[in-house]
């Protein structure tokens, strides 16, 4: 039997078939899930259990043939504990959960996905996508890291770029790779000269994608911008605990996010401004 999602109420325990260092503190893991389950789309993550640690949400990289792809940053001790495991260990997982990017099926528009840190990891499995569609399209990918050292999937997206798939705009902080700066300096410059529409999918810093919006707000020519707001705390990963809940809406973000498109982005008044910590307390952006 071919599951749509995995049992919400007891994580899958998934065997790790591969680890290796992505870039400096982040590793990739391939896990094997033992139960046939239908497609993960771009956007969705999953709750990912470290058996005697914790539980927490990470996005989805890849997925093919029941193998599934994340990309893990050292956080804290949830994730510094996962970062220890090796092939041959077993992790738990529930999902996948909420809401995927929304690509249109045709017509000409470019495609620009903007990020930077584990925001990198949805936006690998985008491209993925975006590449076999093979319609009119670019696709643009702007990369942000504090160096080098830092830039998730550079080799993957430089080689995507070098085969003419995409063009890759990478930038660092100290100027070790790319040009110095932030992604919205080549995104305003790629807007200023771009011809036809263009939807931005963002996934990053919430602080960044804020500025990203503004940014998007002063062009018509954007037609829709779509935002990861996985920068919240979670617990559940279903709808039922409302840890995730955004002001006013109380939309939560695990269940109707965590994308976002412009419309909804426009509703959410701490959208950019504060979060809630685990105590539900509010923290400014
Ligand atoms: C939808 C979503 C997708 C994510 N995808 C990825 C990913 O692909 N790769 C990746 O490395 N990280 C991802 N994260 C972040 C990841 O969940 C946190 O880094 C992780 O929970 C940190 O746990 P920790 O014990 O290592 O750190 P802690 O010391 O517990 O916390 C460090 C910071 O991590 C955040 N955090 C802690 N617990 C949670 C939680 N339950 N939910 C959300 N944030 C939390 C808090 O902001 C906290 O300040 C994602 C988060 C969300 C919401
Ligand atoms: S994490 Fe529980 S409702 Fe979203």
């Amino acid at each position: 039997m071919t599951r749509q999602t995995l049992p919400n109420t007891k994580p899958i325990m998934c065997k790790i078939i591969k680890k290796e260092e992505e870039c400096e503190d982040t590793f990739t893991f391939l896990l094997e899930i033992p139960v046939k389950v239908q497609g993960a789309k771009p956007g969705q993550f999953i709750m990912l259990w470290v058996p005697g640690v914790d539980e927490f949400p990470i996005g989805i990289a890849g997925f093919e043939n029941n193998v599934l792809e994340i990309g893990i940053a050292k956080m804290g001790k949830g994730t510094e504990a996962l970062l220890k495991k090796e092939v041959g260990d077993y992790l738990g997982i529930r999902g996948f959960y909420g809401k995927q990017f929304q690509v249109p099926r045709e017509g000409e528009v470019n495609h620009l996905l903007i990020g930077g840190g584990f925001g990198m990891t949805p936006l690998k499995m985008l491209t993925t996508t975006l590449i076999k569609q093979e319609d009119k399209q670019e696709i643009h990918v702007f990369e942000g890291a504090r160096t080098k050292s830092r830039l998730m999937y550079l080799e993957w997206f430089q080689n995507l770029h070098d085969a003419g798939k995409l063009v890759f705009h990478a930038c660092t902080d100290d100027g070790s790779y790319g040009y110095k700066g932030y992604p919205t300096v080549d995104l305003e410059k790629f807007l200023q000269e771009a011809r036809g529409s263009s939807i931005f999918y963002v996934a990053g810093p919430e602080r960044m994608m804020k500025v990203i919006f503004d940014i998007g707000k002063k062009y018509d020519t954007v037609i829709d911008m779509q935002m990861s707001l996985a920068d919240r705390y979670m617990r559940c990963g279903f709808g039922v605990c409302s840890y995730c809940a955004v002001d006013p809406t109380g939309w939560r973000i695990c269940v109707d996010g965590p994308i976002f498109n412009t419309k909804q982005l426009e509703q959410i008044t701490d959208f950019g401004v504060y979060k809630r910590l685990e105590t539900g307390e509010k923290e400014r952006i």
